[in-house]
């Protein structure tokens, strides 16, 4: 395989996550697709920069550092506890025995991973048996810090506007799929995650929602301040006065928040919340 290259790419599909319920009674699996954002710690087993298996990374998290690129959970974990389930195991941590064994649900979202072949995917756990998809479109990209640090020139706003244009652009793209999906596979019901405006607002108002290091990042990082934690660096002290874990990703807490919105609330999941979807019949 060859050797992905840095964190480049890793922001291509930042928050952009399809996951899967099976059928009811209570959702007894939960498969995950996407970056970063959910990776459990399939980048461990690939020859990719992009890991986050090292202090601080897992700080808080039951296990330590599993690969998991936060501090704590993914949302992915709190939907799991949510749903009575095991945190979802990542797919290349199994082996061959657990693969064919495990039911409950695997993780194949890898850090730094490309653009997924969305419709190809769904196509295809449709065609296996899957009826319930939740789909998050891409958060504001062009707010990210090591976005922001490594423009030429400083924003207006906190936020490249110009990269997010290209986000609300994509966001669309995932819409008109959801729309044709689900016109086109008889009885599946589709939630979509829209994260882009309430992570815009958290970004432009981080003290209105608690947030009160602001847009400052957590752990240590390097390249005036466009990579991933340094190893081994002693992170803030309070980690849930911060959006930002590293340079690209949120902290457990944003993730704590989007994860309860999205599975007892109304935003930023629609037109069902998470709960409801498993509900369902
Ligand atoms: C759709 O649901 C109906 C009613 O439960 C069922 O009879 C039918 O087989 C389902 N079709 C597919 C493709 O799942
Ligand atoms: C950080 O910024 C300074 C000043 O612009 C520059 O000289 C230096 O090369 C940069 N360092 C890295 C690692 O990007």
């Amino acid at each position: 395989m060859p050797k992905r290259s840095n964190f480049r790419p890793l922001f291509l599909v930042l928050l952009h996550v399809i996951m899967v319920l099976s059928e009811t009674p209570l959702a007894p699996a939960l498969y995950v697709f996407g970056d970063s954002l959910v990776d459990s710690g399939n980048n461990n087993f690939l020859e990719t920069t992009a890991v986050a298996n090292y202090k601080p990374y897992g700080i808080d998290f039951p296990l330590g550092p599993a690969g998991r690129f936060t501090n704590g959970k993914t949302i992915m974990d709190f939907f799991a506890e949510s749903l009575g389930l095991p945190y979802v195991p990542a797919y290349l941590s199994l082996s061959n025995d657990e693969k064919s064994k495990v039911a409950t649900g695997v993780n194949y979202a890898s850090g730094s991973a490309g653009f997924l072949p969305e419709r190809g995917t769904a196509l295809r756990l449709y065609s296996i048996g899957s009826r319930k998809f939740v789909v998050f479109k891409m958060g504001p990209l062009g707010c990210l810090p090591a976005i922001v640090n490594s423009a030429n020139r400083k924003p207006n706003t906190p936020c490249i506007e110009a990269v997010n244009q290209l986000v609300i652009i994509f966001n669309d793209k995932i819409l008109e799929t959801i729309i044709k999906l689900r016109g086109d596979l008889e009885n599946s019901t589709f939630v979509q995650g829209n994260i882009y405006l309430s992570s815009y607002t958290t970004n432009l108002e981080p003290c209105t929602f608690g947030f009160t290091a602001g847009r400052s990042i957590c752990c240590v990082v390097g390249g005036n301040g466009t990579t991933t934690c340094l190893q081994n660096q002693t992170p803030c002290a309070d980690r849930t006065k911060y959006i930002y874990w590293d340079t690209f990703h949120p902290t457990e807490e944003v993730n704590r928040q989007t994860a309860i919105g999205c599975f007892s609330g109304r935003s930023p999941c629609v037109p069902l919340n998470i709960n409801e979807l498993a509900q369902r019949q």
